[in-house]
């Protein structure tokens, strides 16, 4: 990726400087991304304003720079959000052993791991710290942790330490840490310019003004997939059957009830829609018939007549054009689920389908955690058990790998 210069240009970028004997080197990387474009804002730690001094930070990143959070008590409480909403990107160069564990167990003690839990973009660190503490187990495990959380964890390089020794964990020279800096933005934010069709959570086919035909589907996994695809930096269109959740920030959210008000709102947005992901759990069937009044019961028959609700992915499928489809399959059979999973693949003109287990104790429905088999043309995968905000960012990365005219 030839990207420099001014690849950054526009680009608000927070930087964290943990208390390492290389935070002089954050200097440089202050000076370097700020050529490339970023504006730069910087965060210390209580030990790092003991190693350098925070006016050089200021000089350098022309900004002020932030350290005790509760130094400006008229502000502070107002300014950690601002802040994080302000950035584009996070980063923390260098990072110590006790800021990556603070990160990895959500703690907020002081003021940059408070912004680190406060910031929801992308986020990068960058370890540097000497060898026993970067090999120590709790380390490897931290660091884990921060990489399945989403973060990109900048590798450390092999050297002469500054206590004399040599081996992994030396801060990489300025110039390579920008340069990953860069990449990886640019690779996160595979999504720029598309526009991404979500939509979410069960229907309602209501046969009289109190009753209705749906299924138990929560629309977690739908809403985790319109958040990943807006951190990957698309503009996402999110329907949404009745569900409990809060509109995800920065996603234009639909409300709708039915299946057939689902498909108006799909059709609605399909002439911008660049990649689809039909996660709602749309309900097959809608009563003939609807009572305007509670119908009683001892009716004839209560529910009476059900026709089929239109099936939205097909009829989109139809007109699919060159846009990305992503099908889910919800089956209660694990071998006969998957033949009909791969018949979908084939007759909903769809690329991919991600295979859900309903029904039984791993149901998907309702569970925050779930685990599926992606199905492509080109191949199959399982994605194990996992939290739906990780397996929607693996769902999404799945979809930004197998686009089109992708060469990353
Ligand atoms: N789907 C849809 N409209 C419907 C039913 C399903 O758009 N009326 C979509 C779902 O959102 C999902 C995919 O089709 O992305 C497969 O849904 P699923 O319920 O597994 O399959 P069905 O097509 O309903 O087939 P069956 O119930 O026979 O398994």
């Amino acid at each position: 990726m030839l990207l420099h210069p001014k690849d950054l240009r526009d680009t608000n970028i927070l930087l964290g400087v943990s208390g390492c004997i290389a935070a002089y080197k954050a200097l440089e990387v202050v000076s370097r991304l700020r050529k490339r474009g970023a504006s730069v804002s910087v965060v210390m730690t209580d030990a790092a304003t003991r190693l350098v001094s925070p006016l050089s930070f200021q000089t350098l990143s022309d900004s002020p720079v932030y350290t005790r959070m509760f130094e400006a008590p008229k502000q502070w409480n107002v300014e950690h959000i601002a802040l994080a909403e302000w950035a584009d990107l996070m980063v923390v160069a260098p990072a110590t052993g006790n800021i990556l564990a603070k990160a990895a167990g959500g703690i907020a003690d002081d003021y940059l791991s408070t912004l680190l839990l406060a910031f929801a973009g992308p986020k990068v660190v960058s370890p540097a710290m000497n060898t026993h503490m970067w090999q120590n187990p709790a380390t490897t495990r931290n660091v884990e942790v921060l990489r399945r959380d989403g973060y990109f964890v900048i590798e450390p390089d092999t050297g002469r330490l500054a206590s004399g020794a040599e081996g992994p964990g030396r801060f990489p020279e300025p110039r390579d840490v920008v340069e990953e800096i860069s990449s990886f933005y640019h690779s996160d934010r595979a999504l720029a310019g598309r526009r991404v069709l979500v939509t979410a959570g069960p229907t309602r086919e209501y046969f009289d003004p109190v009753r209705f035909l749906s299924n138990p589907s929560s629309g977690r996994m739908g809403y985790a997939i319109a958040r990943a695809a807006r951190e990957r930096g698309a503009e996402v269109v999110l329907v949404s059957g009745p569900t409990d959740l809060p509109s995800p920030r920065g996603v234009e959210t639909i409300s709708v009830v039915s299946a057939e008000q689902m498909h108006e709102a799909c059709l609605a947005s399909w002439a911008e829609t660049d990649i689809l992901f039909m996660t709602a759990a749309v309900v097959d069937c809608r009563p003939a018939a609807y009572s305007g009044v509670k119908a009683k019961k001892d009716q004839d028959a209560l529910l009476g007549e059900v026709v089929p609700t239109p099936d939205i992915l097909t009829a989109l499928g139809e007109d699919k054009g060159s846009r990305f489809l992503v099908g889910f399959a919800a089956e209660t059979e694990a071998e006969e689920g998957l033949i009909s999973a791969r018949r979908k693949l084939r007759k909903k003109h769809v690329d991919m389908i991600v295979l859900n287990r309903v029904g039984g104790p791993q149901s998907a429905f309702g569970d925050d955690h779930n685990a599926v088999r992606v199905l492509a043309r080109s191949g199959e995968e399982d994605l194990p058990r996992e939290h739906k905000r990780i397996l929607a960012r693996q769902l999404v990365d799945r979809v930004v790998r197998a686009l089109p005219g992708r060469d990353m």
